[in-house]
């Protein structure tokens, strides 16, 4: 596999070096969960009704008290500042002016504050969320989800999912790593280092959880949660609930987010939000994600394609591009909302990729 990563759907510029690359569209081991997430989204059917195109289309959703006029938020993703100069500013700004939200990481490589002060003048801009790597002590988290709230953010999306990262197959091979003195201003605290057992000893549980939860000036929403029974027990303790398998960067091996969706938005039950992210592509993705019960949907990979190729106005152009797609597809299935979009407008499996999604025939299509 090259460093540019087409396996994963993602096309990166030539000019950026091979490590960062890499960095940008690897995934844990064998990339197993990386190209499931992409194959399961487009393995996904559909069979609309004929003659019953609304007269007009609403992709808007809302979720946490908040209505925003399209179903995506940009994901969480670290280090922008490799990819192109915009850096988070510029999916920040092209995100808001298209009516998308943003979450932004505790490793981004811009303050949160700058981010904020950027985005919240856009009046029909989406949420603006902060992402929470639990490093430090219990208070720093709370002191950085204070802060995330004094500057203007509206949830904190906690991710739960990587305890331990460490460099994928393809970083080794390429020689990944960071600049020196590389700009981090939102951590509260020096990521976990050092010995496995350090890093085990620091691992957060549900009690951690719990207690920012408990604590916290902001909603709280757990990313990364791919097993039903995780998802009901964050469902009694946290205002949302984020199926992902962390884009395929942590633990190969886990299961495509489109297959395990169903079966999570059942045991939440509707008492939180559900989103999901990982391997959607294209604006039909995020079509396929509402049917199956998904209350909004982040973008990882695509966003970074368009940011290192083009800046801002890349980023701006693909979500245009996305939108229409969603419209016109929606429009060709009877939709004229998000909230018909039900599991009634999907087939299961194509003979392509038989097996991916084996858990949508338990669906009663
Ligand atoms: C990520 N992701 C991530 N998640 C998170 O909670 N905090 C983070 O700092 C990062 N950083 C990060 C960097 C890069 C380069 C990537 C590609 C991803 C995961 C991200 O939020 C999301 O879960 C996945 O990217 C979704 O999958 P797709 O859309 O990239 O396939």
């Amino acid at each position: 596999m090259s460093a540019s990563g087409t396996a994963s759907g993602l096309r990166l510029p030539e000019h950026l070096p091979a490590a960062t690359r890499a960095y940008f569209a690897g995934g844990a081991g064998d990339e197993v969960t990386l190209n499931a997430n992409v194959a399961a989204w487009r393995s996904i059917g559909l069979r609309p009704r004929v003659l019953a195109t609304p007269r007009s289309v609403d992709t808007s959703v809302t979720l946490l008290g908040r209505r925003w006029p399209t179903p995506w938020l940009a994901a969480p993703m670290a280090h922008l500042a490799l990819a192109h100069p915009d850096a988070e500013l510029g999916l920040a700004l092209a995100s808001a002016a298209q009516g998308a939200g943003m979450v932004l990481s505790t490793q981004a490589t811009t303050p949160l504050e700058q981010v904020a002060r950027a985005v919240l003048p856009e009046a029909a801009r989406g949420p603006l969320w902060f992402q929470l790597y639990p490093y430090g002590e219990r208070d720093d988290w709370l002191r950085l989800a204070e802060r995330a709230r004094c500057a203007g953010f509206e949830a904190i999306v906690l991710t739960v999912d990587a305890p331990l990262q460490w460099p994928s197959d393809r970083e080794r091979t390429h020689g990944f790593a960071l600049p020196a003195d590389w700009p981090q201003p939102n951590l509260p605290a020096a990521p976990g280092r050092g010995a496995l057992e350090t890093l085990l000893a620091r691992a957060l549980c549900w009690d951690d959880v719990a207690w920012l939860c408990e604590r916290s000036p902001l909603p709280v929403l757990l990313k990364g949660i791919t097993h039903p029974a995780d998802a009901a027990q964050a469902a009694t303790i946290a205002q949302g609930v984020v199926v992902s398998n962390h884009g395929g960067r942590v633990l190969d091996g886990l299961p495509a987010t489109a297959t395990v969706l169903p079966a999570i938005v059942q045991a939440v039950g509707g008492r939180v939000p559900v989103l999901v992210d990982g391997g959607l592509r294209r604006g039909l993705d995020a079509l396929k994600a509402l049917a199956l019960g998904a209350n909004a949907v982040l973008v990882g990979r695509p966003l970074i394609g368009a940011l290192s190729q083009g800046g801002v106005q890349a980023v701006a152009a693909l979500w245009r591009h996305w939108l229409d797609e969603l419209r016109g597809a929606m429009a060709l299935c009877g939709a004229a909302t998000t909230g018909e979009l039900l599991s009634n407008l999907l087939l299961p499996v194509s003979a392509r990729v038989s097996g991916c999604v084996s858990d949508l025939k338990d669906l009663d299509l």
